[in-house]
């Protein structure tokens, strides 16, 4: 039987466990090059025991940035300081992945601890966000984002397949793409953003069109052997909840055809009129029910925070992996305390040797 500390293979990767850390935006970076902050952060992640380390969002173009400070893969100078992440979390053990995703109109703010407003027009650092329509997502936002040309999609869907390209050249060896919490991809499938009246826009298949090219667009040039994955809103906690998680499904069994492997099952976040119910593991039946209905591998994240209770989401077949973030904020060993608490007999099997031989017998 399956649980938190058996290994999971995906295509040709193998996890030393159940565990991902998930991505978390650090916000330090310069024109989108990362730096010796990062280089410390992730292989800290790592050596804590986690399977599976994906690094945080990394934008595919400036202008898909969430703040000045995000992390890109726009242009190939890049590539060099994601190598060396990309060695420290393998030094680690752990199997190195990176979130690529395009902020839409959420684009171009300050970071949380500033506010996490968009900057002001005439801040020289801001830029004019674009989307699928001329809708801001906060109503009384003073960047209005501009209406995406075709053009715009298609620059925008390569943009996604050339940082994929630059991300296998770093030496990651798990993509996933944010189709989540109100970024561009989020905002083509919602009609809190979208308000197309082209092949974009309008019925479930168009909203999500978007998508599924990106999806296929990538696919081409990411290796056939790596895991090609998904963070997904699968439900608009507002008066059409249900109807979109219904939706999901459907989107789910497109991206499933498009080429995805597992999807990790996450919020829309595409209206400030959503009413998130907060509560311990409450995405997990989100999860499941991906799982059920269309045969796919899922993980989620959102509020799991007690070994035992993930370790129990693997074992009953609810989660083929669980991702943790602020937990490993807070304790980047919690893999380790974690299988402590699980009577794992050998923590050795979860640290780096120089952690593992003292706290063995500890
Ligand atoms: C500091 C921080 C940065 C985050 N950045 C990202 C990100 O880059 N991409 C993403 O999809 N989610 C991001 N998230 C959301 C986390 O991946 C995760 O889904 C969320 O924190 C819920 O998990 P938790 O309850 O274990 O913290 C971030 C969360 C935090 C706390």
């Amino acid at each position: 039987m399956s649980s938190l500390f058996s290994s999971y293979q995906l295509k040709g990767i193998t996890l030393r466990n159940r565990i991902v850390a998930s991505p978390m935006c650090q916000y330090q970076a310069v024109d989108g090059f990362v730096n010796d902050w990062h280089h410390v952060h992730y292989p800290m992640l790592a050596r804590g025991g986690v399977g599976l380390l994906v690094v945080e969002a990394t934008a595919v173009s400036a202008e898909g940035r969430i703040t000045p400070g995000d992390a890109g893969l726009w242009a190939d100078a890049h590539v060099d300081g994601f190598k060396r992440i990309v060695q420290g979390i393998k030094e680690g053990g752990a199997v190195p992945g990176i979130q690529l995703g395009h902020a839409g109109r959420k684009a171009g703010c300050t970071p949380p601890w500033e506010n996490g407003k968009p900057l002001p027009k005439n801040d020289p650092r801001a830029w004019e966000p674009i989307a699928p329509s001329a809708l801001p997502y906060m109503p009384s936002e003073p960047n209005i984002p501009r209406a995406m040309t075709l053009q715009d999609i298609h620059r925008v869907q390569q943009d996604f397949a050339d940082a994929a390209r630059r991300a296998a050249e770093a030496g990651f060896e798990w993509l996933e793409l944010h189709f989540a919490h109100g970024f561009l991809a989020q905002s083509f499938l919602s009609l809190h953003a979208n308000a197309r009246t082209d092949e974009y826009g309008g019925s479930l298949v168009n909203r999500a069109r978007f998508l599924i090219e990106t999806v296929a667009t990538v696919r081409q040039v990411w290796p056939e052997h790596l895991p090609l994955t998904v963070r997904l809103g699968v439900v608009e906690f507002d008066d059409g909840a249900a109807q979109s998680a219904d939706e999901a499904i459907q989107v789910v069994h497109w991206l499933k055809e498009a080429g995805v492997d597992l999807v990790d099952v996450g919020l829309a976040l595409s209206t400030p009129a959503e009413q998130v119910p907060w509560a311990p593991n409450f995405m997990v039946p989100y999860a499941e029910r991906i799982r059920v209905e269309t045969h796919l591998p899922v993980s989620t994240s959102w509020l799991i925070t007690s070994a035992s209770e993930a370790d129990a989401f693997v074992r009953e077949a609810k989660l083929d992996l669980v991702c943790i973030a602020r937990s490993l904020l807070a304790n980047p060993h919690w893999t380790f305390q974690a299988a402590r608490e699980l009577k794992i007999s050998q923590p050795a099997l979860v640290l780096p040797v120089p952690y593992a031989y003292w706290l063995q017998k500890w």
